[in-house]
């Protein structure tokens, strides 16, 4: 162990020199310093633990000076006064300017060891205490840096997994790709100017950082229940599935055919087969009407208006047979396929339209999954609302505006507009942004969509934040 240094004060020469021997003895780095100005020389060149200083000094600064100094210069010195007329007045003053401990002159040896040894006793505490408060310290700002970091890596974590998400929802309808990204960014724009508008029914609403990160997660995920609905009725265009038009159109040929050839056998029968132009003219009938038949089935497989004279045709197509390869008649459309085609407008059947429908209900059972931290609790439910109205006529739950989320009613508003003026769709065409707008308005004027929120939406040109994507991206409803 290093020897503990200790500074001796006194002018006296011999009685400084006959306690550096007797301290060095004892295995002190002892030293000594015949006056103040001295021993602060000293002081400055390196750390004393234990200083031991005579009162009066001549000609220079007094014991009590220095040990003022020597506290305010290094306050983890210990200074122990000596004095050769200990007055309760100079002991307390010495005590009042940071002294430890005083001793009277004369003194024996073994009385100045036990000062210097009570002295060091506490110094080391004193050190001990600062060293572990050093080291408490360091581990503290250690574990921080390191509970920093694991929040770091779990919101990225977390942030890739919804990016994931989304890709996996897009990916099943590629004419949807960036909706998600889209109406997060026009939804989170949107709560930002409603915090910024200072009058109005929104002039009092004010979202706070931690609502805009609920809002931007809800609004990315908020169709995510659609990887629950079949990807032919997400992506459905026509009435009928194009693998099962393709297999009508080849009965009907078909039937066509069969029914051609018994016409021919009639005729050979009868043997007026071989009459110049009847052949032909009874195949030609039979084709006309096969073309007719085609004709109904293209056009009332159209997603438009179904006009009124392809909707009383249809009834042409009920009871047409051909015979299936195992001998047995078969209807040439089933019940379903002519229920279908009778869908007045659209491509989707009531039960197709559910199914559609049913991705709120699957988003808010997704995301209901998922333990969110308290900060972003309303998530599942600011998702559920999204295709709620405030007249009651949205879905799942009818839900009227005081029972909407605000956050969903901004949704609501970006989601149309998205679904609207995006790129064209198997089952629709893009709408332009004007004309996009205008929906909108009309929206609100029957209470669907909230006035006050598409008003911000349009004064703070929110619609604008994505239009560059609109070319070359989708959306979806
Ligand atoms: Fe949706
Ligand atoms: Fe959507």
């Amino acid at each position: 162990m290093e020897p503990i240094p200790v500074l001796i004060v006194d002018d006296e020469a011999d009685f400084r020199s006959l306690l550096v021997e007797a301290l060095e003895g004892e295995g002190y780095a002892a030293a000594g310093a015949e006056s103040a100005e001295v021993a602060l020389e000293r002081v400055k060149a390196r750390h004393y633990p234990v200083i031991f200083t005579d009162l009066n000094m001549p000609g220079g600064l007094s014991g009590l000076e220095l040990i003022k100094i020597i506290h305010e210069l290094d306050p983890r010195t210990f200074s122990i006064l000596m004095t050769g007329y200990a007055t309760t007045e100079s002991a307390i003053q010495a005590l009042k300017r940071g002294a430890y401990d005083f001793i009277q002159k004369p003194f024996k040896l073994a009385e100045l060891e036990a000062s210097l040894e009570r002295a060091l006793a506490h110094y080391r505490t004193l050190r001990e205490n600062e060293a572990y408060q050093t080291r408490l310290e360091e581990m503290v700002e250690q574990r921080t840096k390191e509970i920093l970091h694991l929040k770091d890596n779990i919101e990225n974590l977390f942030e890739g997994f919804v990016q994931a998400s989304i890709v996996a929802i897009e990916a099943r309808d590629p004419s949807t790709s960036g909706h998600s990204t889209r109406v997060a960014t026009m939804t989170v724009g949107l709560a930002e100017a409603v915090n910024r508008t200072p009058h109005g029914p929104y002039g009092d609403t004010t979202f706070t950082e931690r609502q805009i990160r609920e809002i931007r997660y809800a609004s990315l995920l908020h169709d995510f229940g659609k990887v629950g609905v079949r990807e032919q009725v997400l992506v459905k265009a026509q009435k009928l599935d194009p693998q099962r038009l393709e297999q009508i159109l080849q009965r009907l040929h078909q039937r066509d055919l069969e029914l051609s050839l018994a016409l021919l056998e009639r005729a050979w029968q009868d043997g007026v087969a071989f009459e110049p132009g009847r052949l032909e003219k009874v195949l030609e009938d039979r084709r006309s009407e096969t073309r007719e038949l085609v004709e109904i089935i293209l056009r009332s497989n159209q997603p438009h208006v179904l006009p009124r004279e392809v909707r009383d045709a249809l009834d042409r197509l009920e009871g047409l047979e051909f015979r299936h390869w195992d001998g047995k008649p078969r209807p040439v459309l089933e019940s379903v396929d002519i229920e279908a085609l009778r869908i007045p407008k659209g491509s989707l059947s009531k039960e197709e339209r559910d199914e559609i429908n049913s991705h709120v209900t699957h988003t808010f059972r997704f995301l209901s999954q998922i333990p969110w931290t308290e900060e972003l609790a309303q998530v599942p439910l600011i998702a559920y609302a999204h295709h709620e109205r405030l007249n009651g006529q949205g879905y799942p739950r009818q839900l009227r505006q005081p029972a909407i989320p605000v956050q969903s009613r901004l949704m609501a508003v970006a989601d149309v507009f998205d679904a609207l003026a995006a790129k064209d769709r198997p089952y629709k065409k893009a709408v332009s942004v004007e004309r996009s707008l205008g929906i909108l308005e009309d929206e609100t004027r029957v209470g669907l969509l909230d006035q006050e929120i598409f008003r911000i939406f349009v004064e703070a040109k929110i619609y604008e934040m994505t239009l560059s994507q609109h070319n070359s991206l989708g959306a979806a409803p």
